[in-house]
Parts: structure tokens; C-alpha cells; sequence
């Protein structure tokens, strides 16, 4: 699939099917995290693979109550590593860490869209509680959230703003 087509098609995903994930998409989506741009190439992040279960749903609480995120086969918590990223100092831990996680969900949601699968970024949960369900380290900051499965539904996409809003070219 053309990149700008995958782009353009993926819309975000909230409800799944009952579906599991086939194995050998799994390691594809980990290829898609892994091999995205970091700053240093420190790649200061960490994700952890929440298969359906008992963990599941209480991420889903973590996240206020957003319950499809316990529907899908698969929810990849995203984490920014602030221990690694502090080789950058302030600006490491506060900015850099933060885009290498986002460039991983950003390649992580694409890839999946190519394969057929549904994902939406969830970034609205209490980082407190999701950080105890997993036991993370204090350096470790969960950023977000991405349910993966198959879609249920075919949402229309919600628009974007006209080009003069968002980009301005200088010359
Ligand atoms: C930083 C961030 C946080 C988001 N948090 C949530 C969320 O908590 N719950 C949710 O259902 N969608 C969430 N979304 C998805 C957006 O609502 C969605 O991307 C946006 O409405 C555009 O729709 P599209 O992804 O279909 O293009 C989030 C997206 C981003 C980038």
C-alpha cells in the first residue's frame, strides 16, 4: 500500500472484532516501532503488549472507562524512557523522549492500517494508575494508549483543516 494512501485511509477505530491477531503480524507491528526516527537514535521508549485479559481491562478503567480499548486482541502501551532520554538533559526528557514515542504510534497505527487492522491513539487516561497496573519504573512514562484488532465499524473521516490554517511556506 502507497504510504500517503495508508495516510489518507486510517481513520481511528473504536470498536473491534472478536477476532485475535494472527501471530505473524505481530512482529511487523513491532518492526514498526522499533524502526521509527528517535533523537540521537537513543530511541528512548518502551512498549508493552497488553494482550486481552484481566490487565486489559483494568487499562481500560485506567482510562476512563474507554472499554473498547479491553475489546481489542491488543492494546500497546507506549512509554516514553526518561532515563535514556536524560542524555539530552531537560529538553531530552521533557521534548525528545515524548517524539520518539509518538514517530513509534504514528508508524505502529500505519502499519497496521496496512494489514487491515483498526487502531485509535488514546492519550486520555490517569498515568498514575496505568504506570501501578504495569509496575513501571519511575523513569518510564506511559504517553498512550493504541488498541489493535480488527475494525467493526467504518467511520467517515472527521475532516482536517485547509492547508492556509496549518501550513505556511517561507521563502
Ligand atoms: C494525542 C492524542 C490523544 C488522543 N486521545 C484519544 C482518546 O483518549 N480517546 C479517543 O477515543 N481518541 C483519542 N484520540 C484520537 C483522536 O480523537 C482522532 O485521532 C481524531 O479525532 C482524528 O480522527 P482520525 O484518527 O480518525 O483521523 C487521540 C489522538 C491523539 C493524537
Amino acid at each position: 500500500m502507497d504510504v500517503l494512501e495508508a495516510i489518507k485511509g486510517r481513520r481511528s477505530i473504536r470498536r473491534f472484532k472478536n477476532s485475535p491477531l494472527p501471530s505473524s503480524l505481530l512482529s511487523a507491528l513491532e518492526d514498526s516501532l522499533l524502526e521509527a526516527p528517535s533523537a540521537g537514535n537513543l530511541q528512548s521508549r518502551r512498549f508493552y503488549f497488553v494482550f486481552r485479559g484481566e490487565t486489559g481491562r483494568q487499562i481500560a478503567r485506567a482510562a476512563y472507562h474507554q472499554d473498547f480499548i479491553q475489546d481489542a486482541p491488543l492494546a500497546v502501551v507506549c512509554c516514553a524512557n526518561m532515563k535514556l532520554a536524560s542524555h539530552y538533559g531537560e529538553r531530552g526528557r521533557t521534548l525528545y523522549c515524548l517524539q520518539d514515542v509518538a514517530a513509534s504510534i504514528e508508524n505502529l497505527m500505519l502499519v497496521a492500517y496496512s494489514f487491515g487492522l483498526g487502531t485509535v491513539w488514546v492519550g486520555a487516561f490517569d498515568e498514575t494508575e496505568v504506570s501501578k497496573i504495569l509496575s513501571l519504573p519511575d523513569y518510564i512514562r506511559p504517553v498512550a494508549i493504541v488498541p489493535v484488532g480488527y475494525p467493526d465499524e467504518n467511520p467517515p473521516s472527521p475532516g482536517r483543516v485547509g492547508r492556509e490554517h496549518a501550513i505556511s511556506h517561507v521563502r
